[in-house]
């Protein structure tokens, strides 16, 4: 993951992207559909993990074995939506730590206002892995990609299911170090925020709230 953006052109998560931007899938198809995309996110968000090797001994005989090296990353979920995608990542990735970052936009500025920070130790040897559905306008990833460095972390990914081209510009000047994955860059962003074409506010649709 070297580029700056990576669009996930794999056709499970294309497929199932499709059904979740449909706006007839209900809540209980919605956070299924979304499982099934973060674990394939999963597996390519952590291809290129670092790794070493450990001698073991088979039933038949030792070898050197691929192991992963140092400790296990660390997944950060912006709330609430980032749960959506946290669950099928926790799932691949199951010796990881969690953090949780909460930030509400505020309505008027569309700026993050932070009401929640709990994060991992040990940040400055570990692969962070922050998710949220939606890079909108960039600024809540940001936000949360200045608190994490201020934490220590130093290689940062970003996973998200869609990307505005706002947000992805806003994340390459404040954070050209992070390299984001995303399932699809879409349009554009509306005046008031949403992602076009997009799949609506992800946090209501996954949690069935308004
Ligand atoms: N957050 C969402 O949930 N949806 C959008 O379209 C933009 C931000």
């Amino acid at each position: 993951m070297s580029q700056h953006l990576t669009t996930v052109y794999h056709p499970l998560i294309q497929h199932n992207l499709t059904l979740l931007r449909d706006g007839t899938t209900s809540t209980p198809q919605f956070r299924r559909l979304l499982r099934e995309i973060s674990l394939v996110m999963a597996a390519e968000a952590t291809r290129d993990l670092p790794m070493t090797t450990r001698r073991i001994e088979t039933p038949l005989e030792p070898m050197e074995a691929p192991v992963l090296e140092g400790r296990a990353p660390v997944l950060v979920s912006i709330l609430r939506a980032g749960n959506g995608l946290l669950d099928g990542l926790l799932e691949v990735v199951s010796e990881a730590d969690v953090g949780f970052v909460g930030l509400y936009r505020d309505k008027d500025t569309l700026r993050p206002v932070q009401y929640y920070c709990k994060l991992p130790d040990g940040l400055d040897a570990r692969r962070v892995i922050v998710v949220d559905p939606m890079l909108a306008t960039g600024n809540s990833s940001a936000a949360t990609v200045d608190l994490l460095k201020q934490a220590g972390a130093r290689d940062i990914r970003f996973v998200c299911l869609l990307a505005a081209p706002e947000g992805v510009a806003r994340m390459k000047q404040a954070h050209p170090d992070v390299p984001i994955m995303t399932a699809a860059l879409d349009r554009e962003l509306s005046d008031k925020g949403y992602i076009l074409p997009g799949l609506g506010d992800a946090g209501d649709r996954m949690y069935g709230t308004k």
